[in-house]
């Protein structure tokens, strides 16, 4: 608690352009809280670093986050929006949880399995740790509560289990945090293979829709997303394709599933294509024009950082010398 307050913390990967999965499945979500919460929000370039990144490119990204953040409603007067690097403590704690978190645990980690498929020639030690890293982050700030995509939910456990691990060893240290997942738009799927995930890295250009794309793309995109040849828009297990867009549908403009199915009722899925399109492009309008207005004004955008960073160094630094203290470093 923070004066009478719980505690959100969440993070973003500036490691690619911003997907609608991002948006729906957290960003969106993050707001939520801004009133009623102590909330961090923070853009996390330290784990975007297991995979190799452009400097000047991870650099671009770190403001667009930042900026991104701000364009989807998050106000800095009420919310701690900050970038990882700028609090060394995340990479402090990062360690330190290390040495209390076991190889197999980490071995068993879905995403590392997945990364380190996909980037075999550079299996790093930090994409093996990556999990601990989170766990820091999150820890550090004492949160209650994580606003995630379903796809985090494997590491978030881990955070608990280290906390509790740590808890048992010394004495109540950490606050063992809950997940918290919109069970609407947990998971957004790629709109090319809607049985995986909608995923920044993802190499073809029409799986995913942008948070930054023109209407021009997303309508594009969205006229080529893979479906079936029932052609009906029925929400269903065994119709990935259109159940996808009926998520995303819904997402924007607040229809249940029953309303979209009667909506398109005897109509093809031309028409139901066109009018996701034009929900999630008109839905993005507002984030990308202010998103544009707020990265012409780096100045303000620093501002913004250093803020973020000296208020989350506060509350860091109490974190991190009650746990000095009880694993028996000298003061
Ligand atoms: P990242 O950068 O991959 O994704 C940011 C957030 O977006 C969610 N997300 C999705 N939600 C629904 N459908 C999708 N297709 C989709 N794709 C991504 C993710 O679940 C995430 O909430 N490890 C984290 C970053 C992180 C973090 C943290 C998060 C580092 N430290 C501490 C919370 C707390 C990650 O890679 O997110």
């Amino acid at each position: 608690m923070i004066g009478d307050k719980k505690i959100v913390f969440s993070g973003v990967q500036p490691s690619g352009n911003l997907t609608i999965g991002n948006y729906l499945g957290a960003i969106k979500n993050f707001s939520r809280f801004s009133e009623d919460y102590k909330t961090f929000y923070c853009v996390v370039d330290l784990h975007a670093i297991t995979v190799r990144q452009v400097p000047a490119e991870l650099r671009r990204r770190t403001y667009e986050t930042l900026a991104l953040y701000m364009a989807c409603g998050l106000d800095p007067k009420q919310n701690t929006l900050f970038v990882q690097s700028h609090v060394p403590a995340h990479a402090e704690l990062g360690w330190m949880l290390d040495c209390y978190t076991m190889f197999g645990e980490l071995s068993r980690m879905t995403q590392f399995k997945d990364k380190s498929a996909k980037h075999s020639q550079n299996i790093n030690a930090g994409l093996f740790t990556y999990p601990t890293l989170m766990a820091a982050d999150i820890l550090l700030y004492q949160t209650d509560v994580v606003p995630v995509g379903i796809d985090q939910k494997q590491h978030l456990e881990l955070a608990r289990d280290i906390a509790m691990r740590f808890n048992q060893a010394y004495g109540d240290t950490f606050t063992v945090p809950e997940g918290y997942m919109s069970t609407d738009t947990m998971k957004i799927m790629s709109l090319a293979e809607p049985t995986s995930k909608m995923s920044k890295s993802d190499t073809n250009q029409n799986a995913v829709v942008y948070i930054l794309d023109s209407k021009d793309d997303v309508m594009r995109k969205f006229k080529k997303a893979v479906t079936d040849s029932d052609a009906c828009v029925r929400y269903s297990e065994d119709k990935p394709g259109v159940s996808n867009l009926m998520t995303i549908y819904r997402a924007f403009t607040g229809k249940s599933f029953e309303e979209i199915e009667r909506e398109f009722d005897g109509r093809g899925y031309g028409d139901f294509k066109l009018a996701v399109g034009e929900a999630c492009a008109d839905g993005l309008a507002p984030v990308r024009e202010e998103f544009a207005r707020l990265m012409a004004d780096k100045k303000y955008l620093e501002e913004v950082m250093k803020n973020g960073s000296d208020e989350a160094a506060y509350y860091a630094r109490k974190t991190m010398s009650k746990v000095r203290r009880k694993i028996g470093f000298v003061n």
